[in-house]
């Protein structure tokens, strides 16, 4: 076949079906007037396709028909920008257009600027690279410097020509925006409703998962768009550079790359302001999402002596339009309880569609919140999104309020566990307190017990604690401690051999120490150190479980809020029987004497701590005394007995004189202890 001759006649009609799908692509993408259907296109496509079928010679690699994705890719290869792609800085409100403008006046010295003003496209900064007028290379714009390549899925982009006319410069870098139209997505959507597969959030979104597809026969069956609205590295060869970024895009447009229609020249901040609201007005019935407008100096000598700022340029402005805000009513108030045991107040609302996607909740963060802008159910609510932020409740709407409404009050009682629900001292977050029983905390609560610094038990990492808990295999840590090789060998992708490691790493657990028992109950602010300063103190877990308020604070560096969360975590009777559960189970370690708090040298003696000490630092001065049964305090009163003080000692020591409090150096604090007095 490859030797078959091409009758005239039928490489004129290739030619002209190729010319004709991409002109049918202009108009869809970059126009918004299709002239034929999607069915008129197909066929048109489909002819096409079967003449370089039969003639091979005909198929060119920018021919239309091979936009259709090929092999797959393992990875997408890094990509060094020869120009960095940098970003834009932001403005919400008209002073900071204003000020914009002022700063770029002065600077110009001049007294009005012409500038070039243009759509925000909300979709994904792509550089498309054309050698000889040949598309090259595509890639993302990653970090800024370094993206990844994605030509494949750009070649399946038919908004992107692959070939630019003959009067293109050698070497064109060509910078825009990926994007999918309104409509393409409201398509995607429903087909892929129907289809029973995941919809997409909003058309960013949706362009973002089909561009970084490393399949790119989907990237095809998703239709992107494409705007270019800029250039990165260019050799201009015998073409004349433009002076204007109005003239850049109008050379752009006659290279046949797509520009987006709605641009247009402006002069001075009136210019800037009416464009920002003519297009605010506009927004809706636009064929793609933008979320705001940009401001360009119009001048490129004028953007040169502008130059950079950081990462962003001082020529150019991102004038964002607000978040989008809607009024909807609140169905009821759930909490919900997270890996950590924070109980949240979710709002669940009456679907509506704000910034971009349909909002069916709202966090309203913890208690006080809620309260603040006393949300109640039946209420009607001002909800925002902008961006990939996540929804918020702004506002009530007084009027809307029921009467008898009643206000909001976080349970008690955990939803999940049943669990008593405690808000520590300058929290504000309520938590439930049943650590270890709590399904919406289990598995958390069972990577920590299991983690290597707790029990150590290796191989119950986050797959395995997944599977454990989502079969009901484990609830407690206790569990644990019955599984065997058979129950566990039975899960998804654990041997023989492997269950049998599991198992013996288990059983080796069951020998631990008292302080990584300790820590490994997971109790709010009990991390390591305190873990082993509790076991040191009480000696026995029994010395532990039975303590009070007055005996936990004797404990070196435990104060009021790590007493309180101690004692509420022993409170539950859950957690106890927990841990008599573990402790049947054959957890053990070796118990010592509980340390007599008094009996040190320093017993009864309050110490107050100021300046620098030579070899002391205040963590060790502080160890050293209280070691000995005496205490630090943070300031200087009557009951303190004595001040240590070091170099540059600060007010303390002058209100140690003014008390009639003795004063210690670090050398007499030493004797101090090893002597019981002061030489
Ligand atoms: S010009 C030096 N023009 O906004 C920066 N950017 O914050 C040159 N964007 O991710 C950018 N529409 O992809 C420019 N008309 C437009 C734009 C635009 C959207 C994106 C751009 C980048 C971000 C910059």
């Amino acid at each position: 076949m490859a030797t078959t001759a091409v009758p005239a006649k039928i490489a004129q009609r290739a030619a002209k079906l190729r010319t004709d799908l991409d002109a049918h692509n202009y108009r869809y993408y970059v126009e918004d007037t299709p002239a034929v259907s999607d069915a008129e296109y197909d066929s048109l496509f489909r002819e096409l396709e079967a003449i370089e079928r039969d003639y091979p010679a005909l198929a060119t690699p920018d021919s239309p028909t091979q936009r259709v994705g090929g092999q797959p890719a393992t990875e997408f290869d890094p990509v060094t920008h020869r120009v960095p792609m940098l970003s834009l800085n932001n403005a919400f409100a008209d002073e900071e257009a204003e000020a914009f403008d002022r700063r770029v006046r002065t600077a110009l010295g001049v007294e009005r600027v012409d500038y070039a003003v243009e759509p925000k496209f909300d979709g994904l900064a792509v550089s498309l690279v054309y050698e000889q007028g040949h598309f090259t290379l595509g890639a993302t714009r990653g970090d800024g410097y370094t993206g990844e390549n994605v030509t494949a899925n750009l070649t399946t982009v038919r908004a992107i020509p692959m070939r630019l006319p003959a009067a293109a410069p050698p070497l064109l870098e060509v910078r825009g925006e990926v994007l999918m139209l309104k409509r393409d997505f409201a398509a995607l959507n429903a087909a892929q409703g129907s289809a029973g597969e995941k919809t997409f959030v909003n058309p960013r979104n949706a362009a973002a998962g089909a561009l970084r597809q490393l399949d790119s026969t989907i990237t095809a069956s998703r239709r992107l768009a494409f705007f270019a609205y800029g250039v990165g590295a260019v050799d201009w060869g015998d073409v004349t550079p433009p002076a204007t970024q109005d003239a850049l895009l109008k050379l752009l447009t006659a290279l046949r790359l797509p520009i987006a229609s709605q641009r247009s020249v402006v002069r001075g901040l009136e210019g800037l302001l009416g464009y920002y609201r003519a297009i605010g007005g506009k927004r809706d019935n636009l064929p793609f999402q933008i979320d705001g407008v940009v401001y360009k100096v119009n001048q490129f000598e004028h953007q040169e002596r502008l130059g950079f700022v950081s990462r962003a340029p001082r020529f150019a402005l991102a004038h964002k339009f607000p978040a989008e805000e809607l009024p909807t009513e609140v169905l009821a108030i759930n909490v919900q309880v997270g890996r950590t045991g924070a109980l949240t107040p979710v709002a669940r609302l009456k679907p509506v569609f704000v910034g971009g996607v349909t909002v069916v909740s709202a966090t309203l963060h913890n208690e006080d919140e809620v309260r603040r802008k006393d949300v109640r159910v039946g209420d009607t609510v001002i909800v925002r999104r902008a961006g990939d932020v996540i929804p918020e409740v702004v506002r009530v709407l007084p009027e809307s309020r029921q009467p008898n409404a009643p206000q909001f009050v976080l349970p008690k009682r955990c939803p999940e566990c049943g669990s008593k629900v405690v808000r520590l001292p300058d929290e504000a977050i309520a938590r439930c307190s049943g650590g270890l029983v709590c399904p919406a905390q289990r598995k958390q609560a069972l990577l920590h017990f299991a983690s290597r610094r707790a029990l150590d038990i290796e191989g119950l990492g986050d797959k395995l604690v997944d599977q454990l808990v989502d079969a009901g295999l484990v609830h407690t840590p206790a569990d644990i401690y019955k599984l065997d090789v058979a129950a566990l060998a039975a899960l998804d992708r654990m041997a023989d051999k492997s269950a049998a490691n599991v198992v013996a790493a288990i059983n080796k657990s069951r020998a631990t120490t008292l302080a990584r028992f300790i820590y490994a109950l997971g109790i709010r602010h009990v991390g390591e150190t305190t873990a082993a300063d509790l076991a040191r103190h009480f000696g026995t877990l029994d010395t532990l479980l039975a303590a009070d308020e007055h005996a936990l604070l004797e404990v070196r560096d435990v104060g009021p809020v790590l007493v309180q969360s101690i004692l509420q975590f022993l409170a539950e009777a859950h957690n106890r029987k927990v841990i008599a559960d573990l402790r049947s189970a054959g957890v053990h370690w070796t118990e010592t004497a509980p340390r007599k708090a008094l009996a040190g040298k320093l017993s009864g003696l309050t110490f107050v701590l100021t300046g620098t000490l030579p070899t002391l630092a205040r963590d060790d001065a502080k160890a050293l005394i209280e070691e000995q049964g005496g205490k630090v305090a943070g300031s200087v009163s009557k009951k303190t007995s004595y001040l240590v003080a070091g170099a540059d000692p600060g007010s303390k020591l002058d209100k140690a004189g003014e008390l009639g409090v003795p004063v210690l150096d670090e050398q007499q604090l030493k004797a101090m202890v090893t002597d019981g007095r002061i030489k």
